[in-house]
């Protein structure tokens, strides 16, 4: 183990994001984990994130449904009731107390759904009725089977858009510091977004801007419910999620990145070309660098980074933060073993997603206590100007 100082490890340099001051660039990436029973958040959720926050560090929590169509797996947490809203106070409180910067991700899962978990067990919506086969998870857990969607009528998308401008607000009622517009992996605002899958002849389908049309629109309403300063969004225009493919996605991610420039929001979170499925890098010819040069707020990356990936995308100006997935679900207290080079816990995916509300939640270990008795430079710096 060595004992770099902060200023040796680019990962803990300091960032400024808006108005936000991040005292390091190790940021918690969205990570579902199914324990929200009935969608509502749970008390555990408040030990898990404040296990995860540092002083200044950002963490984005969860995906969380915007509503109740938006759903397609057991205990995902929502943001639509006033129950959900009250629910997630304690969490966001408790983020807070320790001095983090917490980002609700919201969500809409599209045709990733089955009838039952839809309202009167009506059809899935999507931007299409093309059905999804089924598939199985990286952890080996079926996905139900999914129920064929109904393709939304035109006159229908400014209802569903409405939905993600009353979740962010419901976020920022709930005491988030912003939101994180789930624009990837195959959801619903992707399955408008790649030409594989959008087959619409509306304005919301066919050319470039018609299938960003619905992405935009979604960012527009947001942003004029809460301000660009709170809003993010993620991207992934190189994966193959669910049958979530695009043909040009270099030209897909730049038009986002000059549509996003023109709210001014706050970041733009990109999951890397080579991360075409969950699980592993992939051969790609793509490169993220065009986005990054186009987009003119913070720029996060995700996607299989080690900590010499990290330090070095921050060295080089690759990306300003890092989003961390497995390995901070592993390593609660990741920042700071980036900062001293510790060992790392190893994840086990078979508890990704299991309802307990402690095995493979809560109980992955800290480093000993006199590794942590060095003060961590982070830990003394303001986050908010
Ligand atoms: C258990 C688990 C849950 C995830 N849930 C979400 C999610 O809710 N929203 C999202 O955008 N990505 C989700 N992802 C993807 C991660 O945010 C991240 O992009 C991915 O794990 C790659 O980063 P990593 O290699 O650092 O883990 C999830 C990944 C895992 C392993």
């Amino acid at each position: 183990m060595s004992n770099d100082g902060a200023n040796n490890v680019p990962l803990t340099t300091p960032y400024k994001m808006g108005r936000f001051r991040l005292s390091h660039r190790v940021v918690l990436a969205p990570l579902t984990r199914q324990r929200s029973y009935g969608n509502v958040p749970q008390p555990h959720a408040v030990l898990y994130y404040q296990q995860r926050t540092t002083k200044g560090g950002l963490l984005i929590a969860e995906a969380t449904g915007v509503s109740d169509t938006a759903q397609g797996y057991k205990d995902t947490p929502g943001i639509w009731t006033k129950e959900q809203v009250e629910a997630w106070k304690p969490t966001v409180d408790g983020v807070h107390a320790k001095g983090g910067i917490f980002f609700c991700q919201i969500w809409h899962v599209g045709r990733v759904s089955n009838s039952t978990f839809q309202p009167n067990g009506q059809a899935p919506i999507s931007s299409t009725d093309k059905p999804l086969k089924p598939q199985v998870r990286g952890n080996g857990v079926d996905v139900p089977k999914f129920t064929p969607p109904r393709r939304l009528e035109t006159d229908e998308i400014p209802l569903v858009i409405n939905d993600f401008r009353v979740a962010a607000r419901n976020a920022i009622e709930a005491g988030f510091d912003g939101v994180e517009i789930h624009g990837a992996h195959g959801y619903l605002i992707d399955q408008f977004l790649k030409d594989q899958l959008n087959d619409r002849t509306d304005i919301y389908g066919g050319s470039l801007e018609n299938r960003c049309r619905f992405a935009v629109e979604i960012v527009q309403a947001v942003v004029d419910e809460i301000g660009a300063e709170k809003v993010g969004m993620r991207l992934s225009p190189f994966a193959n999620y669910s049958g979530a493919a695009d043909s040009n996605p270099e030209a897909l991610g730049l038009y986002m990145a000059h549509a996003l420039n023109k709210f001014g929001i706050l970041y733009c979170h990109v999951v890397e070309p080579r991360i075409v499925e969950l699980g592993g890098n992939f051969e790609t010819p793509y490169s993220i660098g065009p986005m990054r040069d186009a987009f003119k707020g913070t720029f996060i990356v995700a996607g299989n980074y080690s900590r010499d990936d990290g330090n070095n995308a921050i060295s080089s100006g690759y990306a300003d933060l890092i989003a961390y997935g497995r390995l901070f679900l592993s390593n609660p207290d990741l920042p700071r073993r980036f900062e001293i080079d510790a060992t790392l816990n190893k994840y086990n995916s078979e508890t990704f997603y299991i309802p307990d509300p402690v095995i493979g939640y809560t109980d992955y270990p800290f480093l000993p206590s006199d590794i942590q008795m060095y003060k961590c430079a982070f830990e003394e710096k303001s986050i908010l100007d």
